[in-house]
């Protein structure tokens, strides 16, 4: 039997790129592919790409110069673009970068092999009708504890700095029956803890269901022990949601609710249709259900027109909520976007800024990780640690905890009394 062919996959961006390239690799397996970890040892690269800020496409094309040579020594090697840069640019790739083979954008994914057989070079950013996972392999290229699932794609919300609505496209939900088979068949395959992922997850209506209802119809799956959601959009937060983080056990005490700014005249002009009150009763009412409920958020600061005035108010809604973790970006224009045609806030005004909102965040996380030590903590065991008889895995809360544990085993959920903090990670033992 000839050697199997080599893929290798680089991923950008978000966790659904990093689902979307599990299930690539499962469709180019059915060809005869097997993935490495080695762009060098492989008959196929793929970049599956990410738009959402400026260096993110730029990464690509540095990425690209770098296999030219690699092409050159090999012309039989494939290289495909995938992702939402393959989305916004399509044949543009192909004219900076005539070494890439195929440019596939993320609804068409389930094309790919074909397109390979046929040989030459291709474009492909449609928004077929046809569902890309209905046409890829389910759940076969899993392994771990830990998965993914895509449930809902693409938002309608338009926010003033997004990309996503252009390069995802419109909302869509994948039914409800398909998702618990694949469900199951992620836990058949060992996946104890499942994220559910959207670009705008609660807003799922898959069959008119909504997002609690698949949650509850999850909880039943025996040895499915987690159930996470994300990325949510503070006007969906239907109150079945909020109700669900009150009783239903598998349901995590952890919630990412992008908030982006503090200034309700930067959230208007951001187009969030939102306002802080808003927000602020949002988490009054998941702390009312679900008193341990650890808090992210993303934060964009520079957006045009934010003034010093706008950004304390960044501070100040960071300082009321008190987050366990967020991330916090400066401002890009994104070509196409409404933003894009405003008048930028000085580099230096957003750097400073930058800076200041990711140490109250740093802080804000440090005093999160602390406050754990003393608590015990439900963790699932992902690994085994560098130590021996040590255990690396989980917190309820997503928190990297290594445990004392000499029996431990991948895939377990046990308690675990926190004993130390540090700031990305917790240390603990087992109780009996
Ligand atoms: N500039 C900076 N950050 C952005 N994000 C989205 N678009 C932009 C942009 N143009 C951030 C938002 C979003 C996260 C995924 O990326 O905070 O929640
Ligand atoms: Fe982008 Fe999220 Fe706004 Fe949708 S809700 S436009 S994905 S930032």
């Amino acid at each position: 039997m000839a050697d199997p062919k080599k893929l290798f996959i680089k991923t950008y961006g978000c966790q659904m790129n990093v689902y979307d390239s599990t299930r690539m690799a499962d469709a180019m397996a059915a060809d005869g592919y097997v993935t490495t970890e080695k762009a060098d040892d492989a008959d196929m690269v793929l970049i599956n790409t990410c738009h959402i800020r400026e260096k993110a496409s730029e990464k690509l094309f540095s990425d690209l110069g770098r296999l030219r040579p690699l092409k050159v020594a090999k012309p039989d090697l494939k290289i495909t673009v995938a992702g939402c840069v393959a989305q916004a640019e399509g044949a543009e790739i192909l004219r900076r970068a005539p070494q890439v083979d195929v440019v596939v954008g993320p609804q068409s994914y389930h094309r790919l092999p074909e397109m390979l057989r046929a040989g030459g070079q291709v474009v492909d950013t449609d928004f077929p009708a046809e569902d890309k996972f209905d046409h890829l392999p389910q759940g076969r290229g899993h392994s771990g504890p830990s998965a993914f699932l895509t449930v809902q794609e693409g938002c309608d919300k338009f926010c003033a700095f997004c990309v996503v609505p252009y390069t995802r496209g419109a909302e869509v939900s994948r039914p409800p029956e398909r998702l618990l088979a694949e469900a199951r068949a992620l836990v058949a395959r060992g996946a104890r803890d499942i994220s559910l992922l959207g670009q705008n997850v609660n807003a799922y209506h898959g069959d008119g269901w909504t997002l609690a209802r698949l949650i509850r119809a999850l909880a039943e799956i025996p040895d499915l022990l987690r159930i996470r959601y994300m990325t949510s959009h503070p006007n969906d937060m239907a109150d079945d949601l909020i109700a669900a983080h009150g009783d239903v056990p598998q349901l995590m005490p952890y919630l990412h609710l992008p908030v982006q700014s503090g200034s309700d005249r930067i959230l208007k002009a951001m187009n969030r249709k939102h306002t802080r009150d808003d927000y602020f009763r949002l988490i009054d009412r998941f702390r009312a259900v679900r008193p341990d409920i650890l808090l992210t958020s993303d934060f964009i600061v520079g957006f045009p027109g934010e003034t010093d005035a706008d950004f304390s108010q960044t501070v100040d809604l960071v300082e009321r909520v008190g987050y366990g973790m967020a991330y916090s970006f400066k401002y890009s224009a994104r070509p196409g976007t409404p933003a894009a045609e405003k008048a930028a806030v000085p580099d230096d005004v957003a750097d400073a800024r930058l800076q200041a909102l990711q140490s109250l965040l740093t802080s804000q996380q440090r005093a999160a990780q602390d406050a754990m030590v003393g608590r015990t903590v439900g963790v699932l065991y992902e690994k085994a640690g560098r130590m021996p008889g040590q255990m690396v895995g989980k917190s309820d809360h997503l928190q990297a905890v290594h445990v004392t544990d000499a029996n431990g085993k991948v895939g377990a959920l046990v308690q675990v009394r926190i004993t130390a903090s540090s700031a990305n990670s917790l240390a603990g033992v087992t109780i009996s």
